[in-house]
Formats: structure tokens, sequence, C-alpha cells
């Protein structure tokens, strides 16, 4: 087990490149369960969640390899549909196994997924939507057992907008004699991205980006190569480190469009950012003002991702910073940590208020989400003195190769290892 050593104070200053969106590829690994033959997907990131992806391939009868940051996934000998808990419960996305496994054998059984502790997280969305279209669901000692009884068509309307659900639903829906419009959709780039893989395997999906998207099902789904979309998270964790710790950051491979929001706060707070074509570059003095109010929403909206980002990054600007929270109940696991710090915020259920001080001191901090870990690093390195990060399974779930970029930026950051007696809930 590892922690991570951070001595704050310095400047960021040098390139980073951004790599495949985490909640692409994980969605689109699971479509490649829909393909009779081979599929190629590039830019796909080497993180801990995508290995667990892998596994439930191969523990599926799936074939896997991995050549640099390019899958090969040949699902053609694709012979179970149960996905074990061992690996249901390492990750939120094994819950797309249901959908795609549905499509392909015409039932599934799932241990329920795991992922970050942000709320209750249920999956109600996914199942009625699914037993609107003829699946039926039975759980039993802790397995959740889904086959078609009877298929229909026609329209879902999702209450509010779930990634996850219009996910399930997408991959459901794409091998079927009949049409679906799914109203209320999420819009998120990364569904894009999977609307975008799978009709380029010979779906037929219509209104991608929109809140009412058309599946118009077809036999059979051929293996395709696709390019997964940059990693918008990833950029946001960049550019909000090097934001709050002041430098002259350029990010390559990444889409400035899809981060808008983030790009106009920090603006706002007094960077200077361009951002053409697939690169942005940042400059920060790292004396920052307070943002406007904050509220996260589904996509266009702010990511509730980036929120603890941001809220570290501002932690020292001038002014009072709110932040509201609205995709999720607990996503403010982060604030003590950051309070432990020197951190002024008050937290009042939904709503957290950062006044910026002038100084953060050093201390040992414990992320419990993957973007709360990547927080805490920010706030680490722009704490004097030395901090220390514990929890980091959680940033392996999400992040390739952070230490060593923060280290090429100039960040002193270095990960050790936890002596054995040490070693608890990390
Ligand atoms: C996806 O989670 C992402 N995960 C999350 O990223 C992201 O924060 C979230 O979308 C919102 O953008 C992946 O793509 C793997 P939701 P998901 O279904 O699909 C409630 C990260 O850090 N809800 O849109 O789980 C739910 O409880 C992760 O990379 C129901 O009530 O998100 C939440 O409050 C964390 N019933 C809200 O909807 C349901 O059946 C949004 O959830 C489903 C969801």
């Amino acid at each position: 087990m590892k922690k991570l050593l951070i001595t704050g104070g310095a400047r960021l200053s040098g390139t980073v490149r951004i790599h495949g969106a985490k909640n692409s590829v994980l969605p689109v690994l699971a479509a490649c369960c829909l393909c009779t033959s081979p599929c190629v997907l590039h830019n796909c990131p080497d993180i801990e969640d995508v290995r667990t992806a892998l596994a439930i391939l191969e523990s599926l009868g799936c074939k896997a390899r991995r050549e640099g940051s390019t899958l090969c996934i040949d699902a053609s000998g694709l012979s179970k549909f149960r996905v074990e808990k061992r690996l249901a419960g390492k990750m939120r996305s094994s819950i797309l196994f249901l959908g795609a496994l549905l499509a392909r054998c015409g039932k599934a059984e799932l241990a329920l997924p795991g992922g970050c502790p942000l709320g209750e997280r249920p999956i109600d969305l996914h199942v009625k939507s699914l037993s609107k279209l003829g699946a039926r669901f039975s759980f039993e000692k802790g397995i959740l057992q889904a086959a078609w009884r009877e298929r229909s068509d026609g329209d879902v309307f999702l209450p509010r907008p779930s990634v996850g659900a219009t996910e399930n639903l997408l991959l459901a829906c794409a091998l079927m004699n009949g049409t679906v419009t799914l109203h209320g959709a999420a819009r998120e780039p990364e569904i894009t991205d999977l609307i975008g893989f799978l009709r380029a395997a010979g779906a037929d999906i219509r209104g991608a980006g929109s809140g009412d998207i058309t599946i118009r099902g077809v036999k059979k789904l051929h293996g395709a190569t696709y390019t997964i979309l940059p990693d918008r998270i990833e950029t946001a964790t960049y550019l909000c480190m090097a934001a709050g710790c002041g430098g002259d950051v350029a990010l390559r491979r990444c889409d400035g469009r899809l981060l808008a929001p983030v790009i106009g706060c920090l603006r706002e707070a007094g960077c200077e950012i361009r951002s053409v074509g697939s690169e942005i570059a940042l400059k920060s003095s790292g004396k920052l003002t307070a943002v406007s109010p904050v509220t996260t929403a589904p996509y266009p909206g702010f990511p509730t991702d980036a929120q603890a980002l941001l809220m570290a990054a501002v932690l020292r600007a001038k002014g009072e910073s709110v932040f509201q929270e609205t995709v999720f109940e607990r996503r403010f696991l982060h604030v003590p940590e950051l309070q432990k710090l020197g951190a002024d915020i008050v937290l009042s259920g939904k709503t957290a208020r950062v006044r910026g001080v002038a100084h953060l001191h050093g201390a040992m901090l414990r992320a419990e989400d993957l973007r709360g870990a990547a927080a805490l690093i920010t706030a680490g390195l722009l704490a004097e003195g030395e901090s220390e990060v514990l929890g980091l399974s959680h940033l392996a779930r999400g992040y390739e190769n952070l230490e060593q970029n923060l280290k090429n930026l100039g960040a002193a950051i270095k990960s050790v290892d936890i002596p054995a007696p040490f070693v608890y809930n990390t």
C-alpha cells in the first residue's frame, strides 16, 4: 500500500498529454459484448477501472489484449451471462453489463455495483425503464437476475437524466426488433461517444447529444475500430491544479469545448486560458479571486466530477466561493479533509461556502472517493509544508500517471510504501 507525500508551494509548468475518458471507455467496453467480431479501441487509459472491465469481459468468455493505449476485444466467444461479485463490486460501471448481456444473451446476472460512495446511488431507473421494455427482474442472495419476458418497444421516459441508465438502455436496445425512443436521456459527451461506437459497429441510433434518443434495433453488430474521446475531468484536474498553484501549463490531446463551465470559472478566478483545437494553455499567478456561485448539474451544466477540484483550487482565493451540489447526496467527502489544511469551509446541507485563506498548512489526509482524492492532492500542492494523502486506491481507478505528470510539471510529490502495521483502509 502506498501514500503520497507532497511538499506544497511549487508552481506548475510544462505539458501534459490527456488520456482517453474513463467514463467513455467503460461503457464502450461493455458495448463490445454486443459485437460478434473483434473491436479495436484506441486512446484507452490504463487505469484500475479499465482493468476491472477487461477482467469482467474475460470472465464472460471474451478475449482482451492491450497494446499501448489500444485495446483489442473479441467477444465472439462470449459464453456466460453472470458478472461475479468480486468484479462487480469494484466499480459502478459493472452495472452496464446488465444492458449489454440482456442484448447479447437475453439474460443477465450481476452482483450489485461498487464505485465511489457518493450517496445511495440506486439503480431503480435502470430497472424500471428496462422493465417497461419487457425485462423481468429478481434479486436473490445479492445477485440481480434479469431476462426478457416479452420485449416491447415504444417510448421510455427517464425522470432524471441518469448517465448509467441512459447507457444501459442504449446497450439493451441496440440489438432488437423494433424502435425505442428515450426521453429525458443524459446528454454527457461520454454518451455521445458510446453512441458513436455503437453506430460504428452498425447500430441505428439518432439524437446523440440531445435528451431524445431514438434507437432502431438491428439484428447484429459487427466489430469496429474507434478512438475514445479525451477525458474532460482529467483535463479539469490539471487545469485546477495549475490554477491554484500558479504556473503555465499546456494540455495536449484534450477538448476545451467539453469543459466550458469549468474554464469559465477559472477565467473568472483570474487565469488566462487559451483553448484551441485539441490543446488548452493556462497561465495563473496563483493569486485567484473567488468565483460566482457554482451549482453542479447534468451536462452541459457544471460537472459534479469537477466540484471538488475547483473547490481545492480556490481555497486561497480572495473572497467567498459558494458550491451547491445537486447531483449526488454525499459529494462533499473532501470537505473535512480540506479543513485539516486550514481551509475555511462552512458546510450546510447541499451547500459549501469557501472563504479564501492566506495560508494553508500541510496535514495528513485520507481520500474517500476518486475526484476527492485528486482535490486533496491539489490542496496539498497549495499548502505550505508537507502533506500526506492516503486512500490512493480511489485515485488508481481513474487517473493514469498522475504522480509522474505532476513531477514533470515541477511538483514535489512522491509515493512511498506505508509500513505494514499502518496499512488500514487505504
Ligand atoms: C456517472 O455516474 C459517472 N460514472 C460519474 O462519474 C458522474 O459523476 C455521474 O455519471 C454524473 O455525471 C461513470 O460514468 C462510470 P447517474 P452514474 O446515473 O451513471 C441518481 C467519476 O468520478 N440515480 O447520472 O452513476 C444517482 O443516485 C464518477 O468519474 C437514481 O436515483 O450517475 C445520482 O444522484 C463518479 N437512480 C444521480 O441520479 C438511478 O437508477 C445521477 O446519477 C440512477 C441514478
